[in-house]
């Protein structure tokens, strides 16, 4: 099975998914970064060229592809959810886990980020925060588990997601993908990056 973190820009899913995976043997890896590597270039060269919907064209094609791996937990880029489908195509992907962060933690560790094309060419951050937040929350809702982060470090974050998809497997609801967890059987190569 492969886990898949979702959830509003800034709001730790790298930095949790990676002791996530270290914790449980799986793999580790980061749409945004994959992104990337296939292109040969940046995710704002892919904004300013391709524009946001040529990106998440890319996420779309991209989640197509990445139901193939198993074993892996997935850091997934905070508008994944937007394109109509992707929502099914990241349930269809693994167990999703929505990592509920507080708006005004989000507003802070935004402030100052020059890296992400939908803060820099914002007017007014906390608008365009807000707006995006509301129009994403539902989808965001829309995950497996949901885990408010508010208040907690990333290592306190990273065991309750542990514990919460161990309570998840275990209770009587099939999972999304069968197979044995990848610390009991080493998961496949990963994709090229
Ligand atoms: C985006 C979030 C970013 C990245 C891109 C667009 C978004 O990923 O995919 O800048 O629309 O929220 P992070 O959530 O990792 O910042």
């Amino acid at each position: 099975m492969n886990l898949v973190l979702v959830g509003f820009m800034a709001s730790g899913k790298s930095s949790i998914g990676r002791r996530v995976a270290r914790r449980l043997g799986f793999r580790f890896t980061d749409t945004d970064h994959f992104i990337e590597d296939e292109a040969g270039t940046t995710i704002p060269e892919i904004f300013e060229h391709e524009g946001e919907a040529g990106f998440r064209r890319r996420e779309s094609r991209l989640l197509e592809r990445l139901h193939r791996l198993d074993g892996y937990v997935f850091a997934t880029g905070g508008g994944i959810v937007t394109p109509p489908g992707n929502v099914e195509r990241l349930r269809r992907l693994g167990l999703v886990i929505f990592l509920k962060a507080d708006p005004e933690d989000i507003l802070r560790r935004l402030e100052h980020d020059t890296r992400r094309p939908l803060m820099a060419d914002a007017d007014d951050r906390r608008e365009r925060v807000m707006r995006l937040l509301a129009e994403r929350l539902p989808l965001y809702e829309q995950a497996h588990i949901v885990i408010e982060t508010r208040g907690k470090t990333p290592n306190q974050v990273a065991g309750e997601v542990i514990r919460r998809v161990s309570a998840w497997r275990g209770a009587s609801e099939p999972a999304p993908s069968s197979g044995e967890p990848a610390a009991a059987a080493p998961p496949p190569e990963g994709p090229a990056s």
